[in-house]
Formats: C-alpha cells, sequence, structure tokens
C-alpha cells in the first residue's frame, strides 16, 4: 500500500535546495519531509539549515545530522513544510493536533514561502470537523474555558497521562469542538482579540501551495 504521507513528504523536499534556510514542520507527515532532508544531508551533501517547530522535530533532525538554528538566529526562512489538520480550498486550515501550533505560527509568519503537505483525508469543503486548538496561558485557562462553553464552543483541555497537557511553550491547549466554522476569518480575528489566548490553529492565508497525498500519486491543491 502506498504511504500518502511519505509521498508528499518526499514530494516537498524537492523544493529545498543547497543553500536554504528550512522550516522543518511537526507531526507524522512532516517526519517524512524531515527523513528525506537528513537523507540528502547525509548521502548528498546538501548543505541547509533547518528552523523546527517544536522539540520533537528539533530531536528528529539533530538525530539525522541537519544543522538547526532558533527563528531568532536567521533572518528569515525560505520555506517551511509542515502538515495540516483541514486544510479547505481557500488554503485556509487547521492546525496544533500535534500541539505544536505556536511554534508552527510563528515559523510560518517568518518564512517566504510555506507548503503544507497532507493526504486526501484533510482536504475539507467547510473547517471545524477537527477540533480548533487554542494555546492559552496557564493563568486565567479555567476561566477562559468557562467563556468558551458559554459561546456554545465545547471546549475540552488536552490532556497527557491524566493531566492537562503542557505545550514547548509551557502554556495549555482549549480544543474547540465547534463541528463546522462558517467563517474562519472572522472567529481567528475574534480568538485573536481573547485575552488570554496566545495563539490558535486557524492558519488563515499563510501557505501558497498545498501537496495532497493520493494513492495514484501526489496532486496540488487548486486554490479557490
Ligand atoms: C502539529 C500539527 C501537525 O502538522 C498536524 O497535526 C498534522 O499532523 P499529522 O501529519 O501527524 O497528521 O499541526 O501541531
Amino acid at each position: 500500500m502506498v504511504n500518502l504521507k511519505e509521498q508528499v513528504g518526499l514530494k516537498a523536499a524537492e523544493f529545498v535546495t543547497d543553500g536554504m534556510i528550512v522550516g522543518l514542520g511537526t507531526g507524522s507527515t512532516a517526519y517524512y519531509f524531515v527523513q528525506e532532508l537528513g537523507r540528502r544531508v547525509q548521502e548528498e551533501g546538501l548543505s541547509i539549515l533547518g528552523v523546527t517547530t517544536s522539540n520533537a522535530t528539533s530531536e528528529h533532525a539533530a538525530s539525522l545530522g541537519i544543522p538547526l538554528k532558533s527563528i531568532d538566529e536567521v533572518p528569515y526562512v525560505d520555506i517551511t513544510v509542515d502538515g495540516a489538520d483541514e486544510v479547505d480550498a481557500a488554503f485556509n486550515g487547521i492546525k496544533g493536533g500535534g500541539a505544536a501550533l505556536l511554534m508552527e505560527k510563528i515559523v510560518a509568519v517568518n518564512s517566504k514561502e510555506c507548503i503544507w503537505i497532507v493526504d486526501e483525508s484533510k482536504v475539507v469543503d467547510t473547517l471545524g470537523a477537527f477540533k480548533l486548538p487554542v494555546e492559552v496561558v496557564q493563568y486565567g485557562a479555567e476561566n477562559l474555558f468557562k467563556s468558551f462553553e458559554e459561546k456554545g464552543y465545547r471546549p475540552s483541555f488536552r490532556m497527557k497521562d491524566g493531566v492537562k497537557l503542557v505545550t514547548d511553550m509551557k502554556n495549555y491547549i482549549i480544543d474547540l469542538d465547534l463541528r463546522e466554522i462558517p467563517d474562519a476569518v472572522a472567529l481567528s480575528n475574534e480568538l485573536d482579540h481573547t485575552v488570554g489566548v496566545v495563539e490558535h490553529g486557524l492558519f488563515i492565508q499563510l501557505v501558497s501551495k498545498v501537496i495532497v497525498g493520493y494513492p495514484d500519486g501526489p496532486r496540488f491543491l487548486e486554490k479557490r
């Protein structure tokens, strides 16, 4: 059986050339992109600098011998390749299933180009079936949770080993079970202006290419 995640990871790696500063995404799809870059570094002498979007990706990339810098040590990122949890035809999407949305968005907005790699199951007509991750500071998180409940957003704290998950940036994640997000831009603006919210998983117009894995080969999603 074709591994759709590997297929799109390899396709995206074709956009990386010598000398680039490369944003390295997080998750089981971005894994294959990082793996391929590691192979090229080792076998072909590819010379790149990686900027990672999570501690997990830092460990993975370092284990492959990819030289790394933090986002504050580079002037910009040439290209970032990352996965996504949902993407629509306007190239808006939901990210944060792996709890790395804050670092992912910071690296994305500092990138000249962003590419998402997804399998066909991630392409949707309307965002929202995937619970929207919202990263919140720990102080006041319970009150924020209540206000999301009052708005009918069906919040739940992301848990790990029976306690609230703490992100790489030391915050909590509240997942909103919205089912459908009719106006992603309006909700993004609302969350941007909610005190205590550090960042949210709505990525609005941040990518220029979406590579989708299908059993018969990868295709670029057409923007509408
Ligand atoms: C992590 C992310 C991931 O990119 C997203 O969850 C997709 O992951 P996967 O490729 O494992 O399905 O946003 O915060």
